[in-house]
Protein backbone atom coordinates (compact mmCIF):
# COMPACT_ATOMS: atom_id res chain seq x y z
CA UNK A 1 0.00 0.00 0.00
CA UNK A 2 2.85 2.56 0.94
CA UNK A 3 4.65 1.72 -2.21
CA UNK A 4 1.59 2.25 -4.12
CA UNK A 5 0.94 5.56 -2.68
CA UNK A 6 4.29 7.08 -3.33
CA UNK A 7 3.63 5.48 -7.10
CA UNK A 8 0.53 7.07 -7.62
CA UNK A 9 2.06 10.57 -6.32
CA UNK A 10 4.86 9.54 -8.72
CA UNK A 11 2.35 9.27 -11.58
CA UNK A 12 0.12 12.50 -10.68
CA UNK A 13 3.68 13.74 -10.79
CA UNK A 14 4.18 13.04 -14.75
CA UNK A 15 0.76 14.39 -15.61
CA UNK A 16 1.18 17.44 -13.53
CA UNK A 17 4.84 17.96 -15.15
CA UNK A 18 3.78 18.16 -18.44
CA UNK A 19 1.57 21.33 -18.29
CA UNK A 20 4.73 23.22 -16.79
CA UNK A 21 6.88 24.06 -13.61
CA UNK A 22 4.17 25.98 -12.06
CA UNK A 23 1.02 24.15 -11.70
CA UNK A 24 -1.00 24.23 -8.95
CA UNK A 25 -0.58 21.27 -6.73
CA UNK A 26 2.11 21.16 -4.96
CA UNK A 27 3.32 17.28 -4.60
CA UNK A 28 5.83 15.93 -1.49
CA UNK A 29 9.07 14.96 -3.17
CA UNK A 30 12.71 15.31 -2.00
CA UNK A 31 15.07 18.10 -3.32
CA UNK A 32 18.59 17.39 -3.72
CA UNK A 33 20.60 20.85 -2.93
CA UNK A 34 24.63 21.93 -2.67
CA UNK A 35 27.49 23.31 -4.41
CA UNK A 36 28.91 22.37 -7.36
CA UNK A 37 31.56 18.94 -6.47
CA UNK A 38 29.88 18.18 -3.44
CA UNK A 39 28.65 15.10 -4.17
CA UNK A 40 25.00 15.42 -5.35
CA UNK A 41 25.21 12.88 -8.17
CA UNK A 42 27.20 10.54 -6.41
CA UNK A 43 25.22 10.34 -3.75
CA UNK A 44 21.99 9.85 -6.18
CA UNK A 45 23.66 6.95 -7.99
CA UNK A 46 24.86 5.33 -5.05
CA UNK A 47 21.21 5.73 -3.46
CA UNK A 48 20.34 3.75 -7.38
CA UNK A 49 23.05 1.28 -7.30
CA UNK A 50 23.61 2.26 -10.87
CA UNK A 51 25.99 4.67 -12.76
CA UNK A 52 23.58 6.91 -15.28
CA UNK A 53 24.48 10.25 -14.69
CA UNK A 54 26.31 12.72 -16.23
CA UNK A 55 29.96 13.56 -14.65
CA UNK A 56 32.35 16.03 -15.67
CA UNK A 57 33.17 19.76 -13.99
CA UNK A 58 31.43 22.35 -14.92
CA UNK A 59 27.35 22.32 -14.68
CA UNK A 60 26.64 19.27 -15.78
CA UNK A 61 22.94 19.08 -14.20
CA UNK A 62 21.46 21.90 -16.41
CA UNK A 63 17.68 21.17 -15.91
CA UNK A 64 16.02 19.58 -12.92
CA UNK A 65 16.05 15.56 -12.69
CA UNK A 66 12.71 14.05 -11.45
CA UNK A 67 13.79 10.93 -10.15
CA UNK A 68 11.27 8.72 -9.76
CA UNK A 69 12.50 5.05 -7.87
CA UNK A 70 9.96 2.54 -8.03
CA UNK A 71 11.00 -0.91 -6.51
CA UNK A 72 10.40 -3.53 -8.17
CA UNK A 73 10.34 -7.35 -7.27
CA UNK A 74 11.04 -9.89 -10.38
CA UNK A 75 8.94 -12.64 -10.51
CA UNK A 76 11.32 -15.05 -8.56
CA UNK A 77 12.99 -14.94 -5.69
CA UNK A 78 16.15 -14.77 -7.83
CA UNK A 79 17.99 -11.44 -8.26
CA UNK A 80 20.35 -11.76 -11.41
CA UNK A 81 23.60 -9.77 -11.28
CA UNK A 82 24.47 -7.35 -14.20
CA UNK A 83 25.09 -9.51 -16.85
CA UNK A 84 28.46 -9.01 -18.85
CA UNK A 85 25.95 -6.60 -21.59
CA UNK A 86 25.80 -4.38 -18.23
CA UNK A 87 21.97 -5.43 -18.17
CA UNK A 88 20.08 -6.96 -15.56
CA UNK A 89 16.71 -7.79 -16.91
CA UNK A 90 14.63 -6.43 -13.99
CA UNK A 91 16.11 -2.63 -14.36
CA UNK A 92 15.39 -0.53 -16.07
CA UNK A 93 14.88 3.49 -16.93
CA UNK A 94 11.65 5.23 -18.70
CA UNK A 95 11.90 8.89 -19.79
CA UNK A 96 8.24 10.59 -19.70
CA UNK A 97 9.36 12.23 -23.00
CA UNK A 98 10.39 8.78 -24.17
CA UNK A 99 6.94 6.95 -24.53
CA UNK A 100 7.15 3.50 -24.43
CA UNK A 101 11.05 2.88 -24.49
CA UNK A 102 12.67 0.59 -21.66
CA UNK A 103 16.19 1.46 -21.42
CA UNK A 104 18.00 -1.82 -20.04
CA UNK A 105 21.34 -0.07 -20.87
CA UNK A 106 22.50 2.52 -17.94
CA UNK A 107 25.16 4.29 -20.40
CA UNK A 108 22.32 4.81 -22.48
CA UNK A 109 20.21 6.46 -19.65
CA UNK A 110 23.27 8.36 -19.30
CA UNK A 111 23.30 9.90 -23.10
CA UNK A 112 19.75 10.68 -23.54
CA UNK A 113 19.73 12.96 -20.03
CA UNK A 114 22.99 14.68 -21.86
CA UNK A 115 20.59 14.86 -25.57
CA UNK A 116 17.57 15.76 -23.76
CA UNK A 117 19.52 18.59 -21.49
CA UNK A 118 21.16 20.27 -24.33
CA UNK A 119 17.82 20.20 -26.60
CA UNK A 120 16.21 22.62 -24.39
CA UNK A 121 19.31 24.41 -22.81
CA UNK A 122 21.56 24.53 -25.82
CA UNK A 123 24.97 23.34 -24.56
CA UNK A 124 25.94 25.88 -21.59
CA UNK A 125 22.03 27.34 -20.44
CA UNK A 126 20.11 26.16 -17.69
CA UNK A 127 16.26 25.34 -17.92
CA UNK A 128 13.89 25.11 -15.38
CA UNK A 129 11.91 22.56 -17.76
CA UNK A 130 12.45 18.81 -15.77
CA UNK A 131 13.56 15.75 -16.75
CA UNK A 132 11.30 13.07 -15.65
CA UNK A 133 13.47 9.51 -15.13
CA UNK A 134 11.47 6.27 -13.74
CA UNK A 135 14.20 3.40 -13.01
CA UNK A 136 12.16 0.40 -11.80
CA UNK A 137 14.19 -2.35 -10.14
CA UNK A 138 14.48 -4.53 -7.06
CA UNK A 139 17.41 -2.33 -5.31
CA UNK A 140 15.78 0.60 -5.23
CA UNK A 141 13.30 1.86 -2.20
CA UNK A 142 10.09 3.56 -4.11
CA UNK A 143 11.62 7.14 -4.05
CA UNK A 144 11.18 10.31 -5.55
CA UNK A 145 14.29 12.98 -5.77
CA UNK A 146 15.30 15.73 -7.81
CA UNK A 147 18.66 16.55 -8.62
CA UNK A 148 18.99 20.48 -9.33
CA UNK A 149 21.86 22.33 -10.67
CA UNK A 150 25.07 22.87 -8.21
CA UNK A 151 25.38 26.13 -6.39
CA UNK A 152 28.37 27.76 -8.28
CA UNK A 153 29.81 30.88 -7.74
CA UNK A 154 31.77 31.57 -10.88
CA UNK A 155 30.62 31.49 -14.72
CA UNK A 156 33.23 29.87 -16.34
CA UNK A 157 34.16 30.40 -20.15
CA UNK A 158 31.12 31.45 -22.14
CA UNK A 159 28.74 30.81 -19.24
CA UNK A 160 25.97 33.54 -18.88
CA UNK A 161 27.47 36.17 -16.12
CA UNK A 162 24.56 35.69 -13.98
CA UNK A 163 24.97 31.97 -13.77
CA UNK A 164 24.41 31.82 -9.68
CA UNK A 165 21.84 34.23 -9.34
CA UNK A 166 19.86 32.13 -12.35
CA UNK A 167 21.08 28.96 -10.95
CA UNK A 168 19.88 30.26 -7.13
CA UNK A 169 16.39 31.15 -8.34
CA UNK A 170 15.76 27.96 -9.92
CA UNK A 171 16.72 26.09 -6.83
CA UNK A 172 14.58 28.53 -4.58
CA UNK A 173 11.17 27.97 -6.85
CA UNK A 174 11.61 24.18 -6.14
CA UNK A 175 12.90 24.07 -2.37
CA UNK A 176 10.90 26.91 -1.53
CA UNK A 177 7.24 24.73 -1.77
CA UNK A 178 5.96 23.68 0.97
CA UNK A 179 5.73 20.02 0.30
CA UNK A 180 9.90 19.74 -0.69
CA UNK A 181 11.64 17.76 1.40
CA UNK A 182 15.39 19.11 1.38
CA UNK A 183 18.21 17.04 0.61
CA UNK A 184 21.21 19.85 1.42
CA UNK A 185 24.45 18.01 0.66
CA UNK A 186 27.64 19.61 2.25
CA UNK A 187 31.03 18.05 1.74
CA UNK A 188 32.43 17.09 5.24
CA UNK A 189 35.82 18.61 4.17
CA UNK A 190 34.37 22.04 3.69
CA UNK A 191 32.83 24.25 6.84
CA UNK A 192 29.55 23.42 7.52
CA UNK A 193 29.15 27.39 8.37
CA UNK A 194 29.72 27.99 4.74
CA UNK A 195 27.83 25.34 2.98
CA UNK A 196 25.93 26.78 0.20
CA UNK A 197 23.00 24.18 0.19
CA UNK A 198 22.68 24.57 3.79
CA UNK A 199 22.29 28.57 3.51
CA UNK A 200 19.80 28.10 0.63
CA UNK A 201 17.87 25.44 2.64
CA UNK A 202 17.93 27.97 5.59
CA UNK A 203 16.67 30.95 3.31
CA UNK A 204 12.89 28.88 2.97
CA UNK A 205 12.90 26.67 5.76
CA UNK A 206 15.00 28.47 8.71
CA UNK A 207 14.02 26.29 11.31
CA UNK A 208 15.38 23.22 9.54
CA UNK A 209 11.69 21.30 9.80
CA UNK A 210 12.20 19.94 6.62
CA UNK A 211 15.55 19.68 5.95
CA UNK A 212 17.86 16.39 5.70
CA UNK A 213 21.76 17.19 5.87
CA UNK A 214 23.88 15.00 4.04
CA UNK A 215 27.90 14.99 4.83
CA UNK A 216 29.64 13.41 1.71
CA UNK A 217 33.61 12.99 1.72
CA UNK A 218 34.12 11.81 5.03
CA UNK A 219 36.96 10.19 3.87
CA UNK A 220 38.67 12.91 3.08
CA UNK A 221 38.26 14.55 6.36
CA UNK A 222 41.79 15.54 8.35
CA UNK A 223 42.89 13.03 10.50
CA UNK A 224 41.40 13.05 14.10
CA UNK A 225 38.29 15.26 12.70
CA UNK A 226 34.87 13.99 12.45
CA UNK A 227 31.23 14.85 11.99
CA UNK A 228 29.80 13.25 15.56
CA UNK A 229 29.12 17.13 16.82
CA UNK A 230 27.64 17.81 13.30
CA UNK A 231 25.52 15.32 14.02
CA UNK A 232 24.48 15.79 17.20
CA UNK A 233 22.74 19.09 15.76
CA UNK A 234 24.34 21.47 18.07
CA UNK A 235 26.15 23.22 14.98
CA UNK A 236 23.22 23.66 12.27
CA UNK A 237 20.01 21.55 14.01
CA UNK A 238 17.64 20.15 11.43
CA UNK A 239 15.05 17.97 12.27
CA UNK A 240 15.93 15.10 10.14
CA UNK A 241 19.81 15.20 11.12
CA UNK A 242 22.62 14.53 9.38
CA UNK A 243 23.69 11.31 7.32
CA UNK A 244 27.35 11.06 7.00
CA UNK A 245 28.21 9.11 3.50
CA UNK A 246 31.61 7.91 1.53
CA UNK A 247 30.97 8.12 -1.84
CA UNK A 248 33.80 6.93 -4.84
CA UNK A 249 36.03 9.91 -5.58
CA UNK A 250 37.83 10.47 -8.64
CA UNK A 251 40.27 7.65 -8.58
CA UNK A 252 37.49 5.26 -7.97
CA UNK A 253 35.48 6.62 -10.89
CA UNK A 254 38.51 6.59 -13.34
CA UNK A 255 39.42 3.05 -12.44
CA UNK A 256 35.27 2.05 -12.87
CA UNK A 257 35.11 1.19 -9.49
CA UNK A 258 31.56 -0.57 -9.34
CA UNK A 259 29.03 1.10 -7.03
CA UNK A 260 28.29 -2.72 -5.37
CA UNK A 261 32.29 -2.33 -4.66
CA UNK A 262 32.14 1.37 -3.06
CA UNK A 263 29.06 0.49 -0.88
CA UNK A 264 30.67 -2.60 0.61
CA UNK A 265 33.50 -0.35 0.72
CA UNK A 266 31.85 2.00 2.64
CA UNK A 267 29.81 0.06 5.10
CA UNK A 268 33.54 -0.81 6.27
CA UNK A 269 34.64 2.48 6.65
CA UNK A 270 32.06 3.06 9.47
CA UNK A 271 32.10 -0.15 11.10
CA UNK A 272 35.63 0.15 11.35
CA UNK A 273 35.98 3.81 11.97
CA UNK A 274 37.04 4.76 15.64
CA UNK A 275 34.60 7.32 15.71
CA UNK A 276 31.87 5.79 13.75
CA UNK A 277 31.63 2.45 14.71
CA UNK A 278 29.07 3.15 17.56
CA UNK A 279 26.90 4.45 15.09
CA UNK A 280 27.66 2.94 11.99
CA UNK A 281 23.85 1.73 11.75
CA UNK A 282 23.06 5.72 11.09
CA UNK A 283 25.87 5.78 8.46
CA UNK A 284 26.20 5.21 5.23
CA UNK A 285 24.02 5.15 2.00
CA UNK A 286 21.43 2.62 2.65
CA UNK A 287 20.69 3.79 5.88
CA UNK A 288 19.82 7.28 4.31
CA UNK A 289 17.90 6.30 1.50
CA UNK A 290 15.82 3.95 4.59
CA UNK A 291 15.57 7.25 6.08
CA UNK A 292 14.48 9.75 2.81
CA UNK A 293 11.58 6.22 2.15
CA UNK A 294 10.20 6.65 5.45
CA UNK A 295 10.46 10.76 5.50
CA UNK A 296 8.53 10.90 2.30
CA UNK A 297 5.92 8.55 3.11
CA UNK A 298 5.03 10.50 5.94
CA UNK A 299 5.13 13.31 4.53
CA UNK A 300 2.76 12.26 2.10
CA UNK A 301 0.61 10.92 4.56
CA UNK A 302 0.11 14.16 6.51
CA UNK A 303 -0.08 16.26 3.19
CA UNK A 304 -2.62 14.11 1.95
CA UNK A 305 -6.12 16.11 3.04
CA UNK A 306 -4.29 19.48 1.70
CA UNK A 307 -3.48 18.03 -1.56
CA UNK A 308 -6.90 16.76 -2.11
CA UNK A 309 -8.36 19.89 -1.66
CA UNK A 310 -5.98 21.36 -4.39
CA UNK A 311 -6.63 18.42 -6.18
CA UNK A 312 -10.30 19.11 -5.20
CA UNK A 313 -10.34 22.54 -6.70
CA UNK A 314 -8.29 21.74 -10.02
CA UNK A 315 -10.68 19.10 -10.79
CA UNK A 316 -13.58 21.47 -10.63
CA UNK A 317 -11.76 24.07 -12.82
CA UNK A 318 -10.82 21.31 -15.42
CA UNK A 319 -14.10 20.19 -15.44
CA UNK A 320 -15.99 24.35 -15.44
CA UNK A 321 -13.17 24.57 -18.35
CA UNK A 322 -14.24 21.08 -20.46
CA UNK A 323 -17.94 22.60 -20.00
CA UNK A 324 -17.33 26.39 -21.02
CA UNK A 325 -14.77 25.52 -23.87
CA UNK A 326 -16.12 22.23 -25.04
CA UNK A 327 -14.09 18.77 -25.15
CA UNK A 328 -12.37 19.59 -28.17
CA UNK A 329 -10.40 23.00 -26.88
CA UNK A 330 -8.94 21.07 -24.05
CA UNK A 331 -5.61 20.17 -24.97
CA UNK A 332 -4.50 16.11 -24.47
CA UNK A 333 -2.47 16.56 -21.60
CA UNK A 334 -5.53 17.88 -19.30
CA UNK A 335 -7.61 15.23 -19.85
CA UNK A 336 -4.37 12.95 -18.84
CA UNK A 337 -4.72 15.26 -15.82
CA UNK A 338 -8.09 14.45 -15.13
CA UNK A 339 -7.95 11.16 -15.36
CA UNK A 340 -4.74 10.46 -13.01
CA UNK A 341 -6.46 13.17 -10.44
CA UNK A 342 -9.42 11.46 -10.64
CA UNK A 343 -7.93 7.73 -10.20
CA UNK A 344 -5.25 9.59 -7.23
CA UNK A 345 -8.12 11.17 -5.72
CA UNK A 346 -9.48 7.11 -5.52
CA UNK A 347 -6.14 5.91 -4.09
CA UNK A 348 -6.43 8.53 -1.55
CA UNK A 349 -9.77 8.03 -0.41
CA UNK A 350 -8.53 4.07 0.05
CA UNK A 351 -5.61 4.66 1.84
CA UNK A 352 -7.35 6.97 4.55
CA UNK A 353 -10.23 4.80 4.72
CA UNK A 354 -7.88 2.06 5.28
CA UNK A 355 -6.41 4.35 8.39
CA UNK A 356 -9.80 4.58 8.96
CA UNK A 357 -9.92 8.57 9.03
CA UNK A 358 -12.96 10.16 7.75
CA UNK A 359 -12.90 11.78 4.37
CA UNK A 360 -15.36 14.11 3.21
CA UNK A 361 -16.13 13.47 -0.48
P1 LIG B 1 28.18 17.04 -7.77
O1 LIG B 1 28.78 18.10 -8.64
O2 LIG B 1 27.64 17.63 -6.51
O3 LIG B 1 27.18 16.19 -8.48
O4 LIG B 1 29.39 16.12 -7.30
P2 LIG B 1 29.90 14.70 -7.84
O5 LIG B 1 29.06 13.61 -7.31
O6 LIG B 1 30.08 14.76 -9.31
O7 LIG B 1 31.32 14.60 -7.10
C1 LIG B 1 32.34 15.54 -7.34
C2 LIG B 1 33.69 14.87 -7.09
O8 LIG B 1 33.82 14.52 -5.72
C3 LIG B 1 33.89 13.59 -7.87
O9 LIG B 1 35.23 13.53 -8.28
C4 LIG B 1 33.62 12.49 -6.86
O10 LIG B 1 34.34 11.31 -7.14
C5 LIG B 1 34.10 13.14 -5.58
N1 LIG B 1 33.37 12.64 -4.40
C6 LIG B 1 32.04 12.73 -4.15
N2 LIG B 1 31.73 12.19 -2.97
C7 LIG B 1 32.88 11.74 -2.43
C8 LIG B 1 33.21 11.07 -1.20
O11 LIG B 1 32.34 10.78 -0.34
N3 LIG B 1 34.53 10.76 -1.01
C9 LIG B 1 35.51 11.07 -1.93
N4 LIG B 1 36.76 10.71 -1.65
N5 LIG B 1 35.23 11.70 -3.08
C10 LIG B 1 33.93 12.02 -3.34
NA1 LIG C 1 27.29 22.75 -0.24
MG1 LIG D 1 26.35 16.44 -10.40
Amino acid sequence: MDKHLIDVVNRLQDALGSLGPNTAVDLPQITVVGSQSSGKSSVLENIVGRDFLPRGSGIVTRRPLVLQLSNRRPPTDENPEIGDNGENPYEWGEFLHVPGKKFFNFDEIRTEIERETDATTGNKGISAKPINLRIFSPNVLTLTLVDLPGLTKVPVGDQPKDIERQIKDMVLQYISKRNAIILAVTAANTDLANSDGLQLAREVDPEGNRTIGVLTKVDLMDKGTDVLEIMTGKIVPLRFGYVPVVNRGQQDINQKKSIKSALENERKYFENHPAYRAKAQYCGTPYLAKRLNSILLNHIRQTLPEIKNRIDQSLKRYRQELIELGPSELGSSSSVVLSVVTEFCNEYRSVLEGQGTEVST
